[in-house]
């Protein structure tokens, strides 16, 4: 495994590689059995693998947690030691946005809603970075969690639009015994703040009950889930929403064989979680409990 931190060496040490097909697996670090699913489906299906580790400053707002995202390379680097990654890049920011750096990918319209109306200019950031990860690592597939649900439909919609060569795979959620999904800022929760972040998954599964019972209206399951949420007093909402996964837009009354995302952000005492659960091709896609 060979940590490189430019451009060119990157470009290098991937160029002596024999071996056609490359996965990437882009991340912030501070990695957890989540992004270890994702480098383990990488690596079951291309020759080698690659895995970015860098916290991008541009994806983060002026009042959120970018000097506070935790950070620990040597853990990571042990961390991924054992599923066989062939190249790990970690550049520094300068490498990444050099002075004179003046250019963006914007996705509009499916940035609009749920975390882009929370966090302004966050899936520019996003959006920016993965395609610069994505030039640089020249992969055949990239691998994202469910976790992040706008994230998955925005880097999609990107990809689309901009034909851009590597096939984007989506991963299921992975979670925690009692179902809080992995997540970098659970090391942020206090004890008490830890057990009231179950509320996010709790609640997903009783609207999610509610839905199977054979509830159709989305207003109905937006306050199923507010009810959930409000039950736990250390949860304060800042968002449900049920909506057409393609489009983001909120759902009326759900048709016969739509499909259906049910999603969420709550702050938790400082930080901010978010969970989702969706409903594909008549199939309920709620992830994978860590350890299966
Ligand atoms: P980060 O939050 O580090 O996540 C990296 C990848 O791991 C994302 O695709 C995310 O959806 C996935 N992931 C996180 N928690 C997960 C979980 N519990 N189960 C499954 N997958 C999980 O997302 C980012 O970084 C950044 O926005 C990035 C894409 C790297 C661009 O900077």
């Amino acid at each position: 495994m060979q940590v490189l931190s430019t451009i060119e060496s990157f470009r290098a040490a991937k160029a002596a590689l024999p071996g056609r097909r490359w996965g990437f697996v882009p991340t912030m670090g501070y990695l957890h059995a989540g992004h270890v699913s994702l480098v383990k489906r990488a690596r079951a299906e291309n020759d080698h693998v690659a895995v970015s580790i860098f916290v991008n400053p541009i994806q983060f707002g002026p009042n959120e947690d970018l000097a506070a995202y935790p950070r620990d390379l040597d853990r990571d680097l042990e961390l991924l030691r054992p599923y066989g990654v062939d190249l790990v890049f970690h550049p520094t920011p300068e490498e990444m946005y050099p002075v004179n750096f003046q250019t963006n990918v914007s996705v509009e319209e499916v940035t609009r809603y749920l975390e882009g109306a929370a966090r302004p200019g966050h899936f520019k950031g996003v959006a920016t970075v993965v395609t610069k990860l994505f030039n640089i690592a020249g992969a055949d597939r990239a691998y994202f969690g469910q976790k992040d649900a706008q994230q998955t439909i925005v880097i999609r919609r990107m990809v689309a639009d901009l034909a851009i060569p590597t096939k984007v795979i989506i991963c299921p959620t992975i979670r925690e015994p009692d179902g809080l999904a992995m997540s970098s800022r659970n090391t942020y929760l206090d004890v008490a703040h830890r057990k009231a972040a179950t509320v996010l998954y709790r609640t997903l599964t009783m609207a999610k009950e509610t839905f199977e019972a054979g509830e159709r209206s989305g207003d109905a399951l937006r306050a199923t889930m507010r009810r959930g949420l409000d039950a736990e007093p250390l949860a304060r909402t800042e968002y449900v929403s049920a909506a057409d996964p393609l489009t983001l837009q909120e759902v009326t009354l759900i048709a016969e064989s739509q499909d259906l995302l049910l999603s969420m952000a709550v702050r938790v005492g400082k930080p901010r979680l978010i969970d989702n659960f969706l409903y594909e091709n008549g199939k309920w896609l709620t992830g994978e409990f860590s350890g299966q």
